[in-house]
């Protein structure tokens, strides 16, 4: 399973990438607001540090206007997806990017049909918004097992990039589906390293050693 993180926030990625955890990064126009600053920057700088694949997503709702967008984006690095909306204009430029050489992730997708025309338009990746389903009293989860069985009957290769996540129990979940990606707010990745065993654990290893230290004061390791 690939970890992305859902984040703009030049902070949080480089403290996760150092760490080895980042295997890519998606943002959103919401995403980059939050942060602040200028977002052209900001997005240049995240291409930079990371190695993975960078969605930035495009702002035109027409094909034309993502096809520009899409392409100047794409100058920011290699490693640029262009995000493109689960819309009849953001399928074309889908098509047509993806016959130009250049990924793209289609966002804000929230049903079967829509994850299976997403594959069919060439997506690199498709981006199901799970939590987003689980507010509207639907099953998100659900949603990953049931396009992940779809992809996998037709050996569509498009991946599966569980967005709007909540909880790391929603990455448990979509780890045993088998989804390739979960993209992840810094909270959410923290969440998951943390354990309260782990921090007692240590910390009585410490006293413990400490203990030792008292009766042989040279000792070393
Ligand atoms: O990539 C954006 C997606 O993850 C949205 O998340 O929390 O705004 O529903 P959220």
């Amino acid at each position: 399973m690939k970890i992305f993180l859902d984040t703009a926030n030049l902070a949080a990625i480089k403290m996760y990438n150092d760490m080895g955890l980042v295997d890519g990064i998606t943002t959103n126009p919401s995403l980059l607001a939050k942060e602040g600053g200028d977002p052209q920057k900001t997005m240049e700088e995240i291409v930079r540090i990371v190695k993975g694949d960078v969605s930035l997503e495009v702002l035109s709702i027409e094909t034309s206007g993502m096809l520009e967008e899409g392409r100047r984006l794409r100058k920011y690095g290699n490693n640029v997806v262009v995000k493109c909306p689960l819309t009849p204009e953001g399928l074309k430029a889908c098509k047509m990017l993806t016959v130009e050489g250049i990924p793209v992730n289609i966002t804000l997708c929230f049903s079967v049909n829509q994850a299976i025309l997403a594959a069919k338009a060439g997506a690199k990746y498709v981006s199901p918004f799970i939590g987003r389903l689980d507010d509207n009293g639907q099953d998100g989860i659900n949603l990953i097992r049931e396009i992940h069985q779809v992809f996998q009957n037709y050996k569509f290769t498009t991946q599966l990039l569980v967005a709007s996540v909540r909880h790391p129990m929603h990455v448990v979940e979509a780890a045993k589906i088998g989804a390739e990606v979960v993209t992840l707010p810094p909270d959410v990745l923290g969440k998951m390293l943390k354990h309260p065993l782990t921090d007692v654990g240590l910390k009585n290893f410490l006293a413990d050693w400490e203990k030792l230290k008292k009766e042989n004061p040279s000792i070393r390791i």
